[in-house]
């Protein structure tokens, strides 16, 4: 967690514009940019795995590309917008990716799930028809410890061939 009282001389103002919305945060500049999503904004969607960037828990978008928000220091984000899980579908209405994997089991204690839906968004924004064999580069960044690879991989088969 970071820490609550920022000292004027490791700190910076920043405006970071989250799922469609700019904040005005006062941060260290050695807070990431998930440190700030889950502690300052609340959205908890992105989940901190490993906080070293090998688990993918922390995946978001950054200017539409999937990042690790571990990894990424929030003075870096800049202008770019950046999209949660939260950001995701509309009010009572989930994105497809998210109803996917409710209608395909691709969740079991679903901590990595955010992870995956936000890689998957980003691939079929890129590619909606995508081969199993790009499906399963694009999430190879994602490490599911349940070991849902299966149900999560058949949830973005039948996306797929459901769009064709
Ligand atoms: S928490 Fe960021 S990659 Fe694991
Ligand atoms: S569903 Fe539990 S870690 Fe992936």
């Amino acid at each position: 967690m970071p820490d609550a009282v920022p000292a004027a001389a490791t700190t910076a103002t920043i405006a970071l514009e989250v799922n469609g919305r700019v904040h005005r945060l006062t941060v260290r500049h050695h807070w990431s940019l998930l440190d700030v999503l889950r502690e300052q904004l609340d959205l908890t969607g992105a989940k901190r795995g490993c906080d070293r960037g090998e688990c993918g828990a922390c995946t978001v978008l950054l200017a539409s590309r999937p990042v690790y928000s571990c990894q990424v220091l929030a003075l870096q984000v800049g202008h770019r917008p950046v999209v949660t899980v939260e950001g995701l579908g509309e009010s009572n209405i989930l994105d497809p990716v998210q109803q996917a994997f409710l209608d395909n089991d691709g969740a079991q204690c679903g901590y990595c799930t955010p992870g995956f839906v936000m890689s998957a968004r980003a691939l079929l924004d890129d590619n909606p028809h995508p081969s199993d064999d790009e499906i399963r580069q694009a999430l190879a960044g994602n490490l599911c410890r349940c070991n849902a690879y299966g149900r999560i991989i058949q949830s973005m088969r039948a996306m797929r061939d459901a769009a064709r």
